[in-house]
């Protein structure tokens, strides 16, 4: 078996999209959601396994857009129903995980365009630094920090700060006793990791890692096929 498992997240219900299907079941550019950003994890060289979460009452279209781009690699692909939060979600991908997985891979289906390049960096890095992993970008905004009222109180030191992307990586084993005792309600699985007092580093990541959210997103993404096409 693969040593190396992605948990691809599509389980979200796009509510900011505006859209009347799931975020991963929209289409952009005659493809869904999940079948770009499964398409680009399947370019990676080193097999690995995939397990795609998805909406609990659109499991079967799941399986076969998973099937139709897995091609050969069928055999690694496992499809489970997520739940109603992102944390729920990543938990029922982690309880399929393959017995010699030992590097795992959170990735949002949304960021249908990160390129395999960057699975394979996050997948060095897990290895070279035993801890967790997560790719991030320059912030380009100044940001602030407001008071209660509302009124701005000080101009955060943006050199300081990354904005974060996914796949962010992690040995399984850390990975699996974080969640086991996660509590809250996280927005990503490093401060899940971090929580439970493991380290994470910062690997270079990549525009196109940007995540579909607002129907601006979804003209951006088509906007990107549509050069890619020229
Ligand atoms: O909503 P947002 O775009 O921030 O969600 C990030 C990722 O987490 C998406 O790919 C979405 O499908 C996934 N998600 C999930 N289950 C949820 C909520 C979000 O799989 N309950």
């Amino acid at each position: 078996g693969s040593t190396v498992a992605i948990i691809v997240v599509a389980a979200g219900s796009g509510t900011r999209l505006g859209a009347a299907e799931p975020k991963a079941l929209v289409t952009v550019g005659g493809q869904t959601i999940l079948e770009h950003a499964l398409s680009r994890v399947f370019d990676m060289t080193d097999a690995a396994q995939v397990v795609v979460v998805a909406p609990a009452n659109r499991l079967d279209d799941a399986r076969a857009l998973a099937t139709r781009v897995a091609g050969a690699a069928t055999d690694h692909v496992t499809v489970v129903a997520g739940g109603d939060t992102r944390q729920q979600s990543v938990s029922a991908g982690l309880a399929v995980l393959e017995p010699g997985v030992e590097v795992v891979l959170v990735h949002d289906s949304a960021r249908a365009f990160t390129p395999a390049a960057q699975f394979e960096a996050v997948i060095a890095a897990v290895r070279a630094t035993g801890g967790g992993v997560i790719p991030g970008l320059a912030v380009a905004d100044t940001i602030k920090q407001l008071d209660w009222t509302g009124a701005v109180e000080r101009t955060v030191d943006r050199s300081q700060l990354v904005a974060v992307q996914t796949p962010q990586g992690f040995p399984r084993d850390g990975l699996l006793g974080a969640y086991a005792s996660a509590a809250e309600d996280y927005t990503d699985d490093a401060a899940v990791f971090a929580a439970a007092g493991l380290p994470v580093t910062v690997v270079d990541g990549d525009p196109l890692a940007f995540k579909i959210t607002t129907p601006w997103d979804l003209r951006r993404a088509e906007s990107i096929l549509g050069e890619s096409a020229a």
